[in-house]
């Protein structure tokens, strides 16, 4: 696992970006996983850069996510659909065929989460980028997820939903569930990077750096992984040994 610190949020969301441009150009039917939440936004708007001031091309690779609200539909404003969807695939020109997208109006999650696994199985990702709740977890899955998870169903926390309810108008809009890859589905990635900014992930980033792997801090698993490297801000780092 490879940490690299940064003075600030956007100076380690340049990084990310560059890990994106260079695998794209290397690779142009790149296989790309990607998050929402507030984390990655400047990445996304980096990555928009390069498309409209250096012609980046984006016609090629194929997307995946990490997860998706149940239910709600894809159209929503607070979906992660829609979110990707607003941030980056209109901007950059993504088309609905090189779109993978958990359905979160699904009738049936279970067959939901078999059809996306399948998916990522016959699609391996080749790069994937994940932010980190303040709990240490990674997409929508939360302490105590075993490591073998794929693909599945989660009801959220309750300090989940409290971080979620910042989007909506009220805490009481947060869906309650969500469907997740899960830490196995992850793993499978080729290469993966995590951003993490601010003191407020100060803690879950010393856990997941300098403990062992437990499933107490979901996003411990990665140190188990042979291609991941993690950016954070000067803040993020302020709890490693030494920093
Ligand atoms: C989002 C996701 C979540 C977020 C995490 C951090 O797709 O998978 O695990 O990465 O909750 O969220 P922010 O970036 O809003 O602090």
């Amino acid at each position: 696992m490879k940490v690299i610190i940064s003075k600030t949020h956007e100076e380690s969301s340049v990084k990310v970006a560059q890990s994106f441009t260079e695998q794209i150009k290397s690779k142009p039917d790149s296989v790309i996983c990607f998050a929402t939440g507030s984390t990655p936004l400047i990445v996304y708007k980096e990555l928009v850069k390069e498309y409209e001031n250096n012609g980046l091309d984006f016609s090629k690779i194929i997307t995946f996510n990490l997860d998706e609200y149940y239910r709600i539909d894809p159209r929503n404003e607070q979906s992660y659909r829609s979110f990707m969807t607003t941030n980056l695939f209109h901007k950059v020109g993504i088309e609905e065929n090189q779109i993978n997208f958990l359905d979160g109006h699904a009738d049936n999650a279970e067959l939901e989460c078999e059809r996306y696994e399948n998916k990522l199985s016959k699609n391996p990702i080749n790069l994937l980028i994940l932010g980190i709740g303040e709990n240490g977890h990674i997409a929508f899955n939360e302490p105590g997820t075993p490591f073998e998870e794929t693909t599945h169903q989660v009801q959220l926390t309750e300090s989940t939903i409290k971080a979620n309810a910042r989007f909506f108008e009220s805490e009481d809009e947060v869906p309650k569930s969500a469907i997740t890859m899960g830490i196995q589905s992850i793993m499978n990635a080729d290469k993966i990077v995590l951003l993490a900014t601010g003191d407020k992930k100060a803690e879950a980033i010393r856990q997941m750096i300098e403990e062992e792997p437990n499933e107490e801090c979901p996003a411990s698993v990665l140190r188990m992984h042979p291609d991941v490297t993690i950016f954070v801000d000067e803040m993020a780092a302020s709890k490693l040994k030494g920093n």
